[in-house]
């Protein structure tokens, strides 16, 4: 594993042993026990769309693990003025030990790993969110204890999360369905993938999609970039693509739901839900951290 930029580029066995390494510092954090397995090595952070938990965590996490991290916002570096990515790539490999970069298209990610010479990390794309589901994997395996067998249900836009959740679910062997409406499928490519290697079903039947789930995930019916969109969007999910008491009840009465965040209350998930699981949705961010620090270590360790 040389960088990030998918949950597909990833094996079962390599999410595990992510997952492992995440519980093994979390529980190191939690017990007061430092791991500066990075020490002198440093993270640069690009920013083309907003962000409090990714950028937070990240920060946070270099700074855990002897490391630092530096903030680029892609107002102040050339990249924002139309310096080539294949030049910004070659020019921060030789400054930095590893990018993390939140843009809109999945190729420039690509690129910069392709061009630069240093780990690269996918902390957002229009395409995916491989950080994020690892910390979601984290989580459901921390409360459900194993994923085989266990049903994963998304609700909503056929967005990024949707993308890395399918991915995500059913390389750990869980089942996993979505209810998105016509014309907000999740990629094509990757549920025809999800129908050749799992339990997959796409439907635009929330309840259908929901029945026995163990884990039900949301996310916001417009995503960063499509403002524009939001209230078009609005018309197709409202009253219908949410998380609520009766999409609950069509899942297993011990059903977990989790929520990448930021939350719309009253547009994917009713403040109701939201509040009585926000243990396990506040649990989600903060593994975060963990998740990515077990990143950082397995990219940035060795580099
Ligand atoms: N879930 C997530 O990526 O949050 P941020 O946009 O705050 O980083
Ligand atoms: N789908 C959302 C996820 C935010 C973490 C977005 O891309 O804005």
């Amino acid at each position: 594993m040389k960088h990030l930029l998918k949950l597909q580029d990833l094996t079962q066995k390599e999410i595990l042993e992510l997952l492992n390494m995440a519980d093994q510092l979390k529980f190191e954090k939690k017990n007061g026990i430092a791991h500066h397995h990075l020490t002198g090595k440093t993270l640069g952070m690009i920013f083309q769309k907003s962000s409090t938990r990714t950028r937070v965590s990240f920060e946070v996490g270099m700074y855990e693990l002897g490391g630092c991290a530096m903030f680029l916002s892609s107002h102040d570096l050339q990249i924002g003025r139309g310096e080539p990515v294949q030049d910004t790539a070659r020019v921060l490999s030789r400054f930095l030990d590893g990018i993390m970069i939140r843009t809109f298209a999945q190729k420039e990610v690509e690129d910069l790993a392709k061009y630069g010479s240093i780990p690269v990390i996918n902390g957002l794309t229009d395409y995916a969110h491989p950080c994020q589901v690892l910390a979601d994997l984290m989580t459901i395996r921390e409360i459900k204890h194993s994923f085989a067998g266990r049903k994963l249900c998304f609700v909503g836009d056929g967005n990024n999360m949707a993308n890395s959740l399918i991915v995500g679910g059913i390389k750990m062997g869980m089942e996993v369905s979505v209810a998105c409406p016509e014309g907000y499928l999740p990629d094509q490519e990757l549920c025809h993938w999800a129908k050749e290697n799992g339990t997959f079903t796409c439907t635009p039947d929330v309840l259908a999609a929901a029945e026995g789930a163990d884990v039900l995930y949301t996310d916001v019916w417009a995503s960063m970039g499509q403002e524009d969109e939001a209230a078009g969007r609005r018309q197709v999910f409202e009253g219908v693509y949410q998380i609520n008491d009766r999409v609950m009840a069509a899942a297993k009465p011990d059903a977990m739901v989790l929520h990448c965040l930021p939350a719309h209350r009253e547009e994917e998930i009713t403040a109701k839900v939201f509040e009585a699981h926000a243990g396990e949705i506040f649990e989600e961010a903060e593994n975060r951290l963990h998740a990515q620090k077990a990143v950082l270590v397995k990219l940035l360790k060795d580099s």
